[in-house]
């Protein structure tokens, strides 16, 4: 028998090499060194788009950032991360589970709890941590909002801290303040500008047929590098091809999405995404998805740009 493998056009070529699929790529257990040691710490990091917050940024596995980093990140229950800080933001998307973060200043804490497709922004030099006081493993998304970010400063670490206060993220017995939106006190109040409740995020529909929710960008949370939306896009639904001066990412959260890329010549190519597959499409290749499946789909959305909207969505 004689037969030749089909040979893969460039464009479907640099496609793949922007997709990172979720079966392919592997948990690193020990993708932190300052957790090595500590078995209360010990979390789980797969690497998309950088390093995100580890310093492994040689991992050819993993897509080359520009405006931002996407991982995933799995904590065992009862588990923490101890209370740290960065010099850029960063968010936390819940996929499965509840999580509990801190945020910590002068000795006191407000944590919140996150459920699935909730999210937090962590501010900028605001000293966070956290935990998971739930029944269930947490799997999240998190994206730092800068290519090559510094290593993170730790504040409460527990090999200069006590273990309990540690795991508090800093805050002694009686330090701990609820979440709320409402509160009076000034650290609730900024933690309350940076949590997103994906029930209570309006749902907009595009006039292309499929719903965004803004987390990040105008009618979400202000930021000035990136922008994150979920979409959902329901069965038959797709897009016309458009393209962005910055790259954009996306990470299939349900569903099954296809993708498309076009060359200048207009000759197009496309690939299915499952769930916890992602695509990076880089600044100026024109692109498009489409929903080929009976069932809706939905889609962590990161933009590499903090500037509104500029694509006017056309049904395909
Ligand atoms: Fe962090």
């Amino acid at each position: 028998m004689n037969v030749l493998a089909p040979v893969p056009s460039s464009l479907e070529a640099e496609l793949r090499a922007h997709v990172g699929r979720h079966v392919e790529k592997t948990f690193d257990w020990d993708a932190f060194p300052s957790n090595r040691g500590f078995p209360d710490l010990e979390r789980a990091q797969m690497r998309y788009i950088g390093a995100g917050g580890s310093p492994k940024v040689g991992d050819t596995s993993t897509l080359k950032p520009e405006h931002f980093t996407v991982s995933l990140i799995y904590k065992h229950v009862g588990k923490y991360a101890a209370c740290h800080a960065h010099e850029i933001e960063e968010s936390f998307l819940i996929i499965d589970g509840v999580l509990t973060v801190g945020w910590e200043k002068d000795g006191e804490v407000v944590e919140v709890k996150l459920g699935p497709k909730d999210m937090i922004l962590n501010a900028r030099d605001i000293g966070h941590g956290f935990r998971n006081d739930g029944i269930e493993p947490v799997l999240m998304s998190i994206s730092v909002d800068v290519g090559k970010p510094l290593p993170p400063r730790y504040l409460y670490h527990p090999k200069n801290t006590a273990p309990a206060l540690a795991r508090s993220f800093g805050a002694e017995p009686g330090k701990t303040i609820p979440f709320s939106v409402t509160g009076d006190h000034p650290l609730q109040q900024h933690m309350a500008r940076y949590v997103i409740r994906h029930s209570e995020q309006p749902t907009l529909w595009d006039a292309a047929g499929f719903t965004r929710k803004v987390y990040v960008g105008p009618g979400g949370i202000e930021s000035d590098t990136c922008r994150k939306e979920m979409l959902g896009i329901p069965a038959g639904a797709g897009v016309k091809p458009y393209s962005r001066d910055v790259e954009d990412a996306f990470l299939v959260l349900e569903g099954s999405l296809t993708v498309g890329w076009e060359d200048e010549a207009g000759n197009g190519v496309e690939v299915e995404l499952g769930p916890r597959d992602l695509v990076m499409n880089p600044a100026g290749r024109r692109h498009w998805f489409r929903n080929n499946s009976a069932g809706p789909v939905t889609v962590w959305q990161v933009i590499g740009t903090a500037e509104p909207e500029t694509v006017r969505f056309e049904a395909a």
